[in-house]
Order: structure tokens, then sequence, then C-alpha cells
């Protein structure tokens, strides 16, 4: 029997053709991702972060990621993601901020099955994450919704809540940088020419009659005040300590994707409440997996404030990858890579 190892390499532009970029399928395979998760049928180990200084210094230097994980029931697949972020790319090099590289391995010898961009999967899945809490979370005649933070997870984010909450008209979109305010109205104009598209610097006016507010910026301080939330919006964090303790305290429901994941990365608002004291287990109403099983009631009135934060599962990545990789088999796509003819030690 051969010994032969290859493994399937798949770039940007196939990752994209093999769906990547179809957010409902990218919903799907993490509402399945929730339901394993909730079950205990996946492993996700504690996020290992490269960073050249604290956590601070994150938003000059950046950092890198490794994120592994383990998904069973029938996605049955290891990996790992290598994700780097570099907050001034974007201005400094006209380069994205976050980019990944995923491998996937087989649980059963360990070896590559495919090496592939994480970069697409990666902001997808965060957007499909988001999805899936506003769809149990948000309001179902949701109008109106503000995004906070013009960069690429945000693109992300408006095509899931769009997917989950297909009543929303109108958005507002904020930055402290006007020219991502309009470069992110000029893209998303084409891609939902019916949908009202505003831009504002301002995330108090964004914030103001929002039945859906999302954060996902790269700042270190909060942005959303406690006295700016109205009944029934839905919030979610995605980026870092973007919510005063305040605001998440007024929610009548606190929702996580990984509570143990959040503390351990502790730069997330929640994270740094319970480093204070402020918040622990037992404030939370949920993790989401708990909600997507039926074990937990999403909202239950159209008043309640729901609050989602997200920390990120590197086994989420291994989910979406492994659709991709199977529907890469089955187009034909990518190209096959020798790891090894023959093994030197056995
Ligand atoms: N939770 C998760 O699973 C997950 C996954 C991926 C990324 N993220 C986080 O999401 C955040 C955004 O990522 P991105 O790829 O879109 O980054 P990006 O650099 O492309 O965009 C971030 C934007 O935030 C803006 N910003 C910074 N401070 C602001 C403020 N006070 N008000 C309004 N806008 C502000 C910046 O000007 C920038 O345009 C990052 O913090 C990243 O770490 C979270």
């Amino acid at each position: 029997m051969s010994k032969q190892v290859k493994f399937l390499y798949l770039n940007q532009d196939e990752v994209i053709q093999c769906g990547a970029l179809d957010m409902s399928m990218v919903m799907e395979q993490i509402e399945l991702f929730f339901s394993l998760h909730d079950k205990g049928e996946t492993i996700s180990p504690d996020k290992v972060t490269l960073r050249w200084g604290d956590a601070d210094s994150e938003a000059i230097h950046g950092r890198i990621n490794a994120m592994p994980g383990f998904v069973g029931g029938e996605i049955n697949t290891a990996g790992i993601k290598w994700i780097a972020s570099k907050p001034q790319n974007p201005m400094k090099y006209g380069l994205p901020r976050g980019s990944a590289l995923t491998i996937l391995n087989s649980p059963e010898t360990g070896l590559p099955i495919a090496v592939m961009d994480g970069t697409v999967i990666s902001a997808m899945r965060t957007g499909a994450v988001t999805g899936v809490a506003a769809k149990y979370l948000a309001n179902k005649d949701a109008k109106k919704a503000a995004f906070i933070g013009a960069g690429t997870q945000n693109h992300t984010q408006l095509m899931a809540v769009k997917t989950a909450v297909p009543s929303l008209e109108e958005i507002t979109i904020c930055d402290i940088s006007e020219d991502r305010v309009n470069n992110f109205i000029e893209f998303e104009k084409k891609r939902h020419p019916h949908m009202q598209i505003k831009g504002t610097t301002s995330a108090e006016e964004a914030v103001a009659d929002a039945d859906i507010v999302v954060t996902a910026t790269t700042s270190l301080k909060p942005i959303i005040k406690s006295n700016w939330i109205k009944k029934g919006v839905f919030l979610a964090n995605v980026g870092n300590y973007e919510f005063e303790f305040d605001a998440v305290k007024k929610a009548n429901k606190i929702i996580v994707d990984n509570w143990e994941a959040l503390v351990h990365r502790g730069i997330q608002t929640p994270a740094i409440m319970a480093k204070e004291g402020l918040l622990s287990e037992k404030d939370l109403h949920s993790e989401l997996g708990a909600i997507v099983n039926g074990k937990k009631p999403g909202r239950e009135s159209k008043e309640e404030i729901t609050y989602f934060c997200a920390v990120g599962m590197g086994a989420e990545d291994v989910a979406v990858a492994k659709r991709v990789y199977d529907e890469a088999i089955s187009k034909g796509l990518g190209v096959y890579l020798t790891l090894w003819n023959e093994p030197l030690w056995i």
C-alpha cells in the first residue's frame, strides 16, 4: 500500500468557488457547529496569541493567533486557523487587517488533508455567528441596523444579519474614518440596491433608532454607552472592549458563544467585567448552542434587550473549511501537494 501523503491546496479564488461567500450555507454550517458544541462534540483549546507587547499593543503591532479545533458529528474533522491581525495594514499597505491560513487534518491519522486560504472563511464565519445569534435574539421584524466599524468584518456581519432578519430596510455604517465609511457605502450599495444605507462618524447617531447594533472595530475604548440603548434592541459585540459595562448590564439577556474561551482571551467587554468581578457565568442567560438546541429560550418579548458577545473558535473555521473541502473534491478544484512519497521514519 502506498504511504504517499498528499493534501489539497486551495487558494482564495478556489475557496470562493466552493461556496465560501454563500452566507446561507455558512450560517447553516455554523448553526450545526453550535448544536454540536452544546452537545460536547467539539473541542476548542484556548487560543494561543503571539504578540509583540501587552494586550493594548495589539492595536499597533498586531498579533498572530493559533486557533486549533475539532468538530465531531457528521463533520468529524480537526484543524487549525493561523490568523494574523495587523491593524495598520489597510492604511499603510492597502492590505486587509486579518489574513489566515487554515489546515484540516484527519482525526484518524492526524495527517493534513487540506491547506487553504482562511481569510474569507474567517470573516464569513464571524458574520455567520452573529447571524445565527440574530436569528434567535433579534426581533423578527427589525427594520434598522447600525454597524460600527467600516472594516472587513462588518461587510460579512451585514450579509449575515440581512440573511437572518430579511425585514431589514435601513442600515447606518459608522467609523472614525470618513473614507472608510464612504468606501463601505459604495461597496454595499451595489450589493443591496434596495436598502437605504447611511453613513456617519457619530456612533451615538448610528445607534439612536437602531433595532440591531453590531460593533466590529479595533477600538480599545468602549464606544456604546448605556444611555443610548433602547428597548427591544439586539446588540452584538464582535470586536473587543466596545461596550460600557453598564451597557452590558442593561441587557435582559447576556449570551456568549463560549464563556470559558472568552474569559481566557480576556480582552472583550464581558471578559474585562469578569476580571473585575462585575460579571460571572451565573449572570449569563446562556451560551448560543443551548439556544440553538432549544434548551434555553431565545428572545421572548419585543421589549427585551439582548446582548451577544462572541470570542470566536477555531473549530468554527474547521466546520466551514470542511464544507469547502468537500465541495472542492466534488468539483475537482485545487492542487494536490505532496507531503512525502514515502515516510522517512515509522
Ligand atoms: N469575535 C470574533 O470572532 C472576531 C473575528 C474576527 C475579527 N474580530 C474582531 O473584529 C474587529 C474588526 O475587524 P476588521 O477585520 O473589520 O478590522 P478592520 O481594521 O478592517 O476595521 C476596523 C475598523 O474599526 C474602526 N474603528 C476603530 N475605532 C473605532 C471607533 N471608536 N468607532 C468607530 N470605528 C472605529 C477603524 O477605523 C476600522 O475602519 C477586530 O477587533 C477583530 O479582532 C472578531
